[in-house]
């Protein structure tokens, strides 16, 4: 019999959470910083592929990937080696000051991939936040000026100058006093409640004209705006894909008045919706582009790549102690390996068969309002009616424990959206099993209402 790791689809052995999960929850209760905001008790102990087993032997199919990281799934073989031949090796030495093969051989990798003729060059940081945070340093390193703008629904991060970016969630800034100044939010260009009755293509007209004529003329002259920062699909927000031509608008504006566009891939890149990034869909070449997340596979790393015009900073302008780190980087010059030889295009085929299997459940459904997003970047937004859109935070959140309940790992993204972010290497049976579950799971939600 194969072990519960072995299994493609999930294997509940105890009711949840279990003894074992218990004593873990307990101890965490009493010794964790209360920030942490846990949707329902998992409490993993070992990963392989797309499957989770928990410390009571519980199997579950994994559908949240670490919130986006996982991206060659949990443990996989080659970036395990990599990584316990790198730490045999060599586990430190501080990029900063000193040098290593595989920090220019891994920027050489990322470079290529970023859209743009332009040659590129990397800065190596530990987290999406940093890399975030490093990019609004260069956007004004670059340009000599102090201004952002960014928008409504994104979330950059949460260390000071990427929380002043960030407009998602109240929460994420109460408490923690003034941010940086000279950053002004507009709206994201939302499809599914455009203000102005849009669609998924033309979505945000109104919002081009609200930067140009609003916030240039009224609050900043262009001169002055260092950067302008989006999500090429939202994600904490909500999984929310920006319009192809607002991209490329937002782009030509940029370009016009010498701002530097800024994309953040922290959650969209690294293969998950097909491509390497999200930005390649829809054509435009950023200035900067940050990445983290799946880049090396649950490895702590981050990256700022910019057109080398750009980064041009000079030595001490930036720095760090960890980030780029051995290890991190030969998990991610596995993990690019991975995305590039198989899961890039599994991404894109599996996401075409999820939509395609997703595509009538407004119709089946009456409280899903709206299935969006691209390759294995999908969001589910959960309605108490679909005429009014009212927001059924309560039901998406009875819909996540539901599937918890049933062995399928998912997230919630904004207020009321179920976000799909599994592992880049699912198959077409853990894809049905996941959209068997979660119909089961609608099907019980609605009778809440
Ligand atoms: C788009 C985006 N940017 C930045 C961040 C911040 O990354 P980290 O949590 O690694 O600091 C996140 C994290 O969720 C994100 O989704």
């Amino acid at each position: 019999m194969p072990t519960t790791l072995e299994v493609k689809t999930p294997r509940l052995v105890t009711a949840l959470p279990g003894p074992n999960a218990k004593r873990v929850l307990e101890q965490d209760t009493k010794f964790m910083s209360p920030s942490y905001t846990r949707d329902y008790p998992l409490v993993a102990k070992r990963g392989h592929g797309a499957i989770v087993e928990d410390v009571d032997g519980n199997s579950f199919l994994d559908f949240a990937a670490g919130i986006a990281v996982c991206s060659t799934g949990h443990c996989h073989p080659k970036v395990v080696a990599a990584i316990q031949k790198q730490a045999a090796e060599l586990i430190h030495m501080s990029g900063t000051d000193f040098y290593y093969e595989s920090m220019p051989q891994l920027a050489e990798r990322l470079s290529k991939t970023m859209p743009g003729a332009e040659s590129k060059k990397v800065f190596f940081t530990n987290s999406g936040t940093e890399a975030i945070e490093g990019a609004i340093k260069l956007a004004r390193y670059a340009t000599k000026r102090d201004k952002m703008v960014a928008f409504y629904g994104c979330f950059h991060g949460r260390s000071m100058g990427a929380l002043s970016l960030t407009a998602s969630k109240s929460t994420q800034r109460k408490g923690f006093g003034a941010l940086l100044s000279g950053v002004e939010h507009i709206p994201y260009p939302y499809a599914y409640r455009c203000a102005h009755g849009h669609t998924a293509e033309t979505c945000g007209a109104e919002i081009l004209e609200q930067l140009e004529g609003q916030i240039f003329k009224r609050l900043f002259d262009p001169e002055e705006v260092a950067g302008i920062i989006i999500e090429p699909i939202q994600g904490e927000g909500g999984y929310v894909p920006a319009p192809k031509f607002f991209l490329q608008e937002l782009q030509r504006i940029c370009r016009q008045h010498g701002i530097m566009f800024m994309v953040d891939e922290v959650q969209s890149g690294m293969g998950r919706t097909g491509k390497w990034w999200a930005s390649e869909h829809a054509g435009i070449e950023p200035d900067i582009l940050c990445s983290a997340k799946g880049i090396a596979s649950g490895m702590p790393l981050g990256a700022i790549i910019a057109r080398e015009s750009v980064m041009r900073w000079g030595p001490g302008s930036h720095g760090t102690t960890f980030g780029g780190n051995p290890v991190c980087l030969a998990a991610a010059l596995a993990t690019m390996d991975l995305i590039e030889s198989e899961y890039k295009e599994n991404a894109r085929r599996m996401g075409d068969y999820l939509f395609g299997r997703l595509a009538d459940w407004t119709k089946n459904f009456k409280i899903v309002g709206d299935v969006r997003g691209r390759g294995l970047m999908i969001g589910i937004e959960i309605v108490r009616d679909q005429r009014t859109k009212e927001k059924a935070a309560d039901l998406r959140n009875a819909i996540v424990d539901l599937a918890f309940h049933k062995g399928l790992l998912v997230l919630g993204a904004g207020e009321n959206t179920i976000r799909l972010s599994p592992p880049l290497l699912i198959d077409q049976e853990q894809a049905d099993f996941a959209v068997r579950t979660l119909e089961d799971c609608l099907r019980e939600a609605e009778k809440k209402i």
